[in-house]
């Protein structure tokens, strides 16, 4: 693995050492201190961002690098320098690029260079995201293998990833969206080729039926504001609410990668409930992304998995 554009990409046995990495850099972060010493990342942002640029910024700071922000309207980018031209210049000056745009073909672009790039979400995927996301099923359930996740609302970049990550892991991704919002067939497909067990359903109650966890995400992501109304009157049946979080197993948690449209995907009494862990998953995107870059950009061996 010498990017993490896509977990298309990634394989088991990597997620695994991803995730125990992870876990390792979570319980002893004082030993990793010196990780990324004398090491820089860019980060390229065209779409604002809360968790993902402070989760990079104080990560690369914790392991004693040094993180760039750089917005897609303050680069050259923005005049017209080709994204392979931004790539290769910039990889004489950084150790890493983190990249959140819109194209993945963008993301996959910034390759050209000769350091690791990372995909901080595209339109079409978000890797960093569900690595987190995963990290905090295995710490809540004790396990992956066999578990069920239930996923309501759009099938977006989030619900890609997790497709992904379900592919890698053999948690079942049972989807309910509505006609026209389904997941990418292809990328459904490509997982069940590896593997994976994909349902794909219209029916929430279905979806979530004794489900081990269930996530949602917002109906207009970032670059759809303009179809706000029209996803919100659409989707209004694949809301996460107490009745519907009820169907799930009595142990069922809820995820939702946040930013949460509170009122619209989900009702404040399932995002602030006990058995809500959101806050657990924006924390993991910290450790996930040190130990993302420990491997990639200071070379750290992943370690094998139990
Ligand atoms: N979940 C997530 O990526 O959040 P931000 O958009 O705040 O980075
Ligand atoms: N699907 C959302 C995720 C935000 C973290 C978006 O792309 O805006």
């Amino acid at each position: 693995m010498r990017h993490f554009v896509s977990l298309a990409d990634v394989s088991t046995s990597e997620f695994a050492g991803l995730l125990e990495l992870s876990a390792r850099v979570k319980a002893e972060p004082a030993r990793y201190r010196e990780g990324l010493a004398t090491k820089t990342l860019a980060m390229i942002f065209q779409k604002p961002s809360t968790r993902t640029r402070v989760s990079f910024e104080a990560g690369t700071f914790q392991l004693g690098g040094h993180a760039l922000y750089l917005s897609g309207r303050d680069l050259q980018l923005g005049r017209g320098e080709t994204i392979e031209d931004t790539a290769q210049v910039l990889s004489r000056y950084v150790d890493g690029i983190l990249a959140r745009v819109f194209a993945q073909a963008d993301v996959q672009a910034l390759t050209a260079g000769t350091v690791p790039v990372i995909n901080g979400l595209s339109n079409r995927l978000h890797p960093c995201q569900a690595l987190a996301d995963f990290l905090t099923l295995k710490e809540h359930k004790g396990r992956l293998d066999g578990l069920v996740l239930a996923y309501v609302g759009d099938g977006n970049n989030v619900a890609h990833s997790l497709i992904h990550a379900g592919a890698l892991t053999g948690v079942t991704v049972r989807l309910a969206t509505p006609e026209n919002y389904q997941p990418d067939p292809d990328i459904v497909a490509a997982a069940r080729q590896a593997g994976a067990h994909v349902e794909v359903l219209r029916d929430p109650e279905k979806a979530v039926a004794d489900a081990d966890a269930v996530y949602t995400d917002v109906w207009a992501s970032m670059g759809q504001e303009g179809e706000h109304a029209a996803r919100t009157s659409i989707l209004q049946n694949y809301q996460v609410n107490e009745a519907l979080f009820a169907r799930a197993a009595p142990d069922a948690i809820f995820l939702h990668c946040l930013p949460a449209h509170r009122g619209e995907e989900v009702t404040d009494g399932v995002v602030d409930h006990s058995r809500s862990v959101v806050l657990d998953q924006a924390e993991n995107r910290l450790h996930v992304q040190k130990a993302l870059m420990l491997h990639l950009i200071a070379g750290m061996a992943l370690p094998v998995a139990d």
